[in-house]
């Protein structure tokens, strides 16, 4: 099969659209087809008010406002025969055999031989689904499985047919993978496929055994969720966003699928609660809410609860649970405790965790995709082989043998030993065949992870360490609280720029927290505030302003590769480094003014530079800076790397990997590249507006005033701000220098560290991760 360069999605519900907005999202034109609407003048309209909704939807299925042009609406009567321009035909209409079926006849009758098409289907089995189908399209068919939201959710399951080809099976994944940024996870054809299946059991479990046990939402969601490093929606929260009326449906769906002998028909209870909820609009968040459910009133909002027993709402009240609090963070003792909390716990987590034991090798050949499937689907911390490592194998298989619970063949292997175990550097998984195995990566995938264990740092201090990733290229991680920058990574960037210069080639700037760096350590300003240390604060300042000129000027490359955020000095770092290569997913931006502060460690300048230089606007000094003012100012934040490219944070040239776990080799790659290319930066030529300018940036700000948009110390923090953007008093007719531009930077940052109102709003940041309007 040919590579992958069009695609069609059919139905345009919430997961077709997701579907085709990812794959805009990766740059590939999409066609979307969906029925026409009886008695609508537009036949398109369900396709084409999906893609009208996606400008709208929260989260964002769209990275950038370019990708939604990429999407073409159709319908199924008018636009089929463009199938036959498309390489793969993604099916996500209703979970609905018959026309499922109905459709694929259609489709054959139109798409190229080869096309690839697939099935986005939760429930029904493949064979069901092609059977009585023509071979050519059997060979071609296979199952993929996206998550809600599809832009987020990083799990596709895969599963290939007893007759699809192995080319297209490939071909697909592949796409799938490096175009779409998922994480592939391959599924034996069996029912629910693996995350489904598991979560579905372990949602059930935790709905029936908190009414057995007596639990209220709020304690089972606490015992459920954080202990077990499970999103804090646990259960009756998760149940609220995915939506109540779909339990009933795919219940009943897995019910029919599944032999009798499987322990899920034992907890799929009726639950008349649950059906009376639906059946009065309570279908969770897309509904008049759930199990949580906000109640406007004339006293504002109350956030009210579901009484499990007398099925009324009453406000909501956090768990107190004593016996929880007790037992830490230790699992064996959350599952021993006394009372309901060690109950409930154990009655779901032991059910559970045995369950995904029996999985092996019905639903997937290994723990390894069991595990990934529920991290990325469910967003477990842990997956359940990697949660029975931590409570130990023993003592589940005691617990479970006490309780005449049956222990499946391949958790009595683990008995003695773990599921994983790292051998001489190398993770390790248990094999069906009780022996141990490799954790192979995929070709394209490096992880710190896997060389944190295989090796020593070359460098470390308390705030980050640094690697050796091979082919001469030095990997440098953050490991602070959140990656909040602080002297000591200044200092170890300097003793890593000096290591790199003797004995490597190129240097990486990357990790694997959520975010990249939340920027510089506000705490330690706050500190240094309070005790009037100026001259400290002033000296910190210089010494992040060399640090990040020779980043920028050093003689190999030096690549950043953020994922999540990189904000404030995190955002600095990306605008220093020879070049980006971003996660998709990156959320960068200079936020310094929301707190009250301006960028203080060479942003304003870089900002400056890029729209005076890049930014495609008119000549002069004055556009470029107006809009960098605009930027800082109002502390914008990409909401994607394509944004972030329009923010001029990344440029033309910088690279952006979809998928997240490639994208530290996809940044040594780029590194080792830049080496031929050997070119430096030359310091720039910073045309500064001068007073007249700082005046015209302070029109705007004074509108903003005027219109209640921006309060007194807005104004004072834009002072600065615009003040460092103009060159202060510099004579517009003459090239300043960047350290000129530093000084005035750092001036200007101790200033507004001075004032109170900026150390209120440091506070306030630091004790709710809000910012303050004062
Ligand atoms: P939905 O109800 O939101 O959308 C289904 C769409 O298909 C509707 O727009 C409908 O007009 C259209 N449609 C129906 N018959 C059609 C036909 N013959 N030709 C073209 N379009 C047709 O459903 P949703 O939730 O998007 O589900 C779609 C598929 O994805 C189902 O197979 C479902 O099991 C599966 N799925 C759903 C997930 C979810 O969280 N909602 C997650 C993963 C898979």
């Amino acid at each position: 099969m040919q590579e992958i360069r069009k695609v069609a999605v059919i139905g345009a519900g919430v997961m077709g659209a997701g579907i085709a907005a990812q794959v805009a999202n990766a740059g590939v034109p999409v066609l979307l087809l969906d029925i026409v609407p009886q008695g609508s003048n537009d036949r398109n309209a369900i396709a084409a008010g999906a893609v009208a909704r996606m400008a709208k939807t929260e989260p964002a299925p769209l990275m950038s406002a370019a990708a939604a042009k990429l999407i073409t609406p159709g319908n199924t009567e008018d636009d089929l025969g463009k199938l036959v321009d498309c390489d793969w035909i993604v099916e996500a209409v209703v979970e609905r055999l018959d026309v499922k079926r109905a459709l694929y006849r259609r489709i054959d009758a139109v798409r190229r031989p080869g096309s690839a098409v697939s099935s986005n289907t939760s429930t029904i089995p493949l064979a069901t689904l092609v059977e009585g189908m023509p071979e050519a399209f059997r060979r071609d068919f296979l199952i993929t499985h996206f998550f809600n939201p599809p832009r987020y959710m990083r799990l596709l399951e895969i599963v290939a047919g007893a007759d699809s080809d192995a080319a297209t099976v490939a071909a697909v994944s592949r796409f799938g993978d490096i175009v779409l940024g998922k994480s592939l996870v391959n599924c034996k054809d069996s029912p629910g496929f693996i995350a489904n299946r598991l979560g579905v059991y372990w949602m059930q479990l935790g709905v029936v055994e908190a009414l057995d046990a007596g639990l209220s939402v709020e304690e089972a969601d606490a015992v459920m969720g954080r202990p077990f490093g499970v999103p804090r929606t646990a259960i009756f929260g998760l149940i609220d966003l995915v939506g109540l009326d779909l339990m009933p449906h795919v219940n009943a769906s897995l019910a029919r699928a599944l032999p009798p002998s499987d322990p899920f028909h034992a907890a799929n209870r009726e639950m008349p609660l649950l059906g009376r909820m639906i059946a009065e609009g309570y279908t969770g968040r897309k509904g008049k809410g759930g199990f949580y459910r906000l109640e406007r009133g004339e006293g504002g909002r109350r956030k009210l609860a579901m009484d499990l027993a007398t099925g009324e709402y009453r406000p909501e009240r956090a768990a107190n649970l004593p016996e929880l609090a007790a037992a830490g963070s230790d699992l064996r003792k959350i599952l021993a405790a006394p009372g309901k909390v060690g109950r409930y716990a154990w009655r779901v987590i032991g059910q559970t965790l045995s369950y995904a034991a029996a999985l092996v090798p019905e639903a997937t050949d290994d723990i390894v995709g069991i595990d990934e499937a529920m991290r990325l689907g469910y967003n477990w911390k842990w997956g359940p082989f990697e949660l029975i490592d931590r409570i130990g194998a023993d003592w589940l298989i005691e617990r479970l043998a006490a309780e005449g619970i049956a222990i499946p063949r391949l958790l009595a292997q683990a008995k003695g030993r773990s599921f994983y175990r790292i051998e001489r550097g190398q993770l390790q998984f248990l094999g069906t065949d009780g022996a141990y195995h490799d954790v192979i990566r995929p070709d394209g995938v490096l992880l710190l992870d896997d060389v944190k264990r295989r090796s020593r740092p070359l460098l470390k201090n308390a705030s980050a360490a640094v690697w050796d990733i091979g082919d001469g290229v030095v990997c440098f991680e953050f490991t602070s609280k959140m990656n909040a920058l602080d002297a000591d990574i200044i200092a170890l960037l300097n003793k890593t720029l000096a290591l790199v210069r003797e004995d490597y080639k190129a240097l990486v700037i990357y990790n694997e927290g959520t975010n990249f760096s939340v920027g510089a350590n506000l705490g330690i300003a706050l500190f240094a505030a309070n005790i009037a240390a100026w001259g400290e604060v002033e000296k910190a300042i210089a010494a992040g302003q060399q640090t990040y000129l020779a980043l920028k000027y050093a003689p190999f490359p030096v690549v950043s590769a953020p994922a999540g955020m990189a904000l404030g000095g995190g955002c600095e770092i990306l605008l220093h480094s020879t070049a980006v290569q971003a996660h998709a997913e990156t959320y960068a931006g200079l936020v310094e003014c929301g707190v009250g502060l301006l960028p203080g460690w060479g942003g304003c300048k870089e900002m400056l530079v890029r729209w005076q230089t890049e930014g495609k606007l008119p000549r002069g000094p004055m556009p470029g800076a107006a809009r960098a003012f605009e930027l800082i100012s109002t502390a914008q934040v990409s909401k994607s790397a394509a944004e972030a490219r329009e923010m001029l944070i990344l440029r033309a040239s910088d690279g952006v990997t979809m998928n997240r776990a490639r994208l530290l080799a996809d940044a040594k790659a780029r590194a080792l590249a830049l080496l031929d290319s050997g070119a430096r930066p030359l310091p720039p030529e910073i045309i500064a507006a001068g007073p007249a300018g700082k005046a015209a940036l302070m029109m705007a700000a004074e509108g903003f005033r005027r219109m209640g948009k921006a309060t007194e110390h807005d104004l004072v923090v834009a002072a600065a701000l615009a003040e460092v953007l103009s060159g202060g008093d510099a004579d517009p007719t003459v090239p300043i220098g960047e350290q000129a531009m530093l000084d005035l930077e750092r001036r200007n940052f101790v200033r507004l560290l001075q004032c109170e109102k900026t150390l209120a709003r440091i506070e306030h940041t630091l004790e709710t991760g809000k910012p303050l309007r004062n």
